[in-house]
């Protein structure tokens, strides 16, 4: 009692709040593993289908295969759409990151599927609807006979994409469908706790992930880019913006103290993608530069490149409206926070921390 916290017990930094068998970040080294493997050894040669059957399998105890995730989220695609008239009154006048959130909320059991594909299933058709009603148009059907990336860019786009793209994407979805115990993860898990259901255990996680510090930081990252607009202005946009003690988007992270693996697995995406909507040379070099800034102004806090830098670059580059690239996020994250839903509810513990109390005691004076 009485007891101020650091700003490290504030953030709960390096506080394991779960077991887990599902993926583990290894801050100092900059490893990512998940599912067993580690993260460049999974995109770009295992499909989003296949590591979302070995995430749920390690949740749930249950054995899954590609196969049977494939059937169940195209099933689950088709549903959602079939729902969509329902879902998406929720959403008017609202921007597509608000609007996701309230057509997920609308989200509920479809007999027949799992409550986990349900979800994973809805996200890329509400994301796609939200895109197209964002452009006045209606929304496209899904296939449920090609794969989730496939049908997300179709979704998304209104046209088939072709193999390079749909790799890209798939790359993209496997990278970030999970990552140990995150904002978002743990707001699923803290829910999922206290026995409520899957759908509002994931409306939760998908709450936290839309602020800046978290799953929110792409789209400014597309803004910085624009606004720095030219080589020559790479320096002094940069200078500015650390002297008015701004956070430049895309860099840091809690855990990692070198690099984010994930960037490079991205980077390397985007050159497989050959994208010619994305100028990788102009965006590696203010990456290298903002690194040499934050290092300057943080000598003994290593700052990197995180995810979020080349996944606004990625996405744009597969022409995903930038408004709309939380949802995409959610739509591969979905699979980590279902995961660790199950594997908390298995735990039957609900999570419930302590806190230091420092406001006034009844008949004490303050001192
Ligand atoms: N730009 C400038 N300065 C930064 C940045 C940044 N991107 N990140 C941290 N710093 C500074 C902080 O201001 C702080 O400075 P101070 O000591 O003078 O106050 C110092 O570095 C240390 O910061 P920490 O407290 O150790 O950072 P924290 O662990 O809270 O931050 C975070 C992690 C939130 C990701 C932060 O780096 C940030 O805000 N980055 C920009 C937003 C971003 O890229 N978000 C996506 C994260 S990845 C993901 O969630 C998927």
């Amino acid at each position: 009692m009485n007891m101020h916290l650091t700003k490290s017990q504030i953030g709960l930094d390096g506080v394991p709040a779960a077991e887990t068998v599902l993926s583990h970040v290894e801050g100092e080294r900059g490893e990512l593993i998940i599912a067993g493997e580690h993260v460049a050894d999974l995109a770009g040669k295992s499909s989003f289908e296949s590591v979302t059957a070995r995430l749920w399998n390690g949740a749930t105890g249950r054995p899954l295969s590609e196969a049977n995730v494939r059937a169940s989220l195209g099933g689950a695609r088709q549903r959602a759409f079939d729902r969509l008239a329902a879902l998406l009154p929720a959403t008017r006048g609202l921007s597509i990151v608000d609007g996701f959130r309230a057509a997920i909320a609308g989200l509920r059991g479809e007999s027949g599927i799992d409550h986990e594909a349900t979800v994973v299933g809805a996200f890329p058709v509400i994301a796609g609807a939200l895109v197209q009603q964002a452009k006045g148009h209606d929304p496209v059907a899904p296939d449920p006979n090609i794969s989730h990336a496939a049908d997300t860019l179709k979704m998304l786009r209104g046209r088939k994409a072709d193999a390079r793209e749909i790799a890209a994407l798939d790359a993209y979805l496997v990278t970030v469908c999970d990552h140990g115990m995150n904002a978002s993860t743990f707001t699923t898990r803290v829910v999922a706790s206290t026995q409520a259901d899957l759908f509002a255990a994931v409306t939760a996680g998908y709450c936290a992930l839309t602020g800046p510090l978290h799953g929110g930081a792409p789209e400014p990252v597309l803004e910085m880019l624009d606004a720095i607009g030219t080589r020559e202005r790479i320096k002094p946009w940069v200078y500015d913006a650390l002297a008015r003690g701004e956070r430049l988007m895309g860099f840091g992270h809690r855990i990692y103290r070198v690099r984010d693996p994930r960037a490079d697995v991205l980077k390397a995406a985007i050159e497989r993608l050959a994208a010619d909507g994305a100028d990788l040379p102009f965006a590696s070099e203010v990456e290298a530069y903002i690194r040499q800034a934050l290092r300057r102004k943080n000598p003994d806090r290593p700052l990197e490149t995180n995810v979020e830098f080349f996944t606004a670059i990625l996405l744009d580059a597969l022409a995903i409206p930038r408004q709309a690239f939380t949802p995409i996020f959610a739509v591969a994250r979905a699979v980590g926070w279902t995961a660790h839903a199950r594997e908390q509810q298995r735990t039957g513990r609900l999570i419930r921390p302590s806190s230091s109390y420092v406001g006034p005691i009844p008949g004490v004076a303050r001192g």
